[in-house]
């Protein structure tokens, strides 16, 4: 039993990505797993600022409703990003939530100590929902996703990303988005499991 984090980044709340998303955390619990999810457009929180504040500590010195999210981040056991594509890539919700980890980058990369080990490899997956037809949009949004992981030391596992969706909620209608996303949260959890991890 771990808890998993979901990043939910669409403003639409039951959006087509978080329908994706609790569709996930169902087979996360159906592995007797528990999936916490935090909703970025709920939350209070500023854009980096640049300000190198977290230089010397590899602590962001902003106080403001992230500094609720890093110690979750850094107890997870595995993380999935959610986003519905906007202007061809991730949403701007999910874009100002992962340059907040810039500390976490100085944390690794200047003072070598990360707040997450590397060797733990826990897993990241990432799910996106857009409208058009263009496999390059998720593919932008998924590159960006790839170089998050990389720098808070998650290891990226897999993607589940639906075009042709637009109007909310119409996911419901997708022949096995749902289903998809049931079989690949129980997958997932099985997969962020210490006992399964290295096999
Ligand atoms: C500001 C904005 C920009 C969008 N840009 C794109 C886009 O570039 N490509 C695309 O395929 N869909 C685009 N969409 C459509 C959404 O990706 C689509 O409606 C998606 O299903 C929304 O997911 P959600 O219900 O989780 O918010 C855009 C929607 C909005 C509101």
């Amino acid at each position: 039993m771990g808890t998993i984090l979901a990043i939910s980044s669409s403003p639409r709340r039951m959006g087509n990505s978080e329908l994706l998303l609790q569709s996930f955390g169902l087979g996360i619990e159906e592995e007797g797993d528990k999936m916490v999810q935090v909703r970025v457009n709920d939350l209070k929180i500023n854009y980096c600022q640049a300000c190198d504040g977290c230089a010397p500590t590899g602590k962001c010195i902003l106080q403001d409703d992230m500094q609720e999210i890093y110690p979750q981040v850094a107890s997870a056991k595995g993380m999935v990003l959610a986003t519905p594509i906007y202007f061809g890539g991730m949403s701007s919700q999910l874009k100002k939530f992962i340059d907040r980890f810039q500390c976490w980058w100085q944390a690794k990369y200047n003072l070598n100590k990360p707040q997450v080990a590397l060797e733990e490899e826990r897993p990241g997956y990432f799910l996106c929902v857009g409208a058009l037809e263009k496999k390059a949009y998720c593919e932008n949004a998924l590159s960006i996703a790839k170089v998050y992981f990389h720098n808070v030391n998650y290891k990226y596992s897999d993607c589940l990303c639906y075009r042709g969706v637009d109007e909310k909620g119409v996911i419901k209608d997708h022949s096995h988005a749902l289903q998809d996303a049931f079989e690949a949260g129980r997958y997932f959890a099985l997969q962020s499991s210490p006992d399964t991890r290295k096999s």
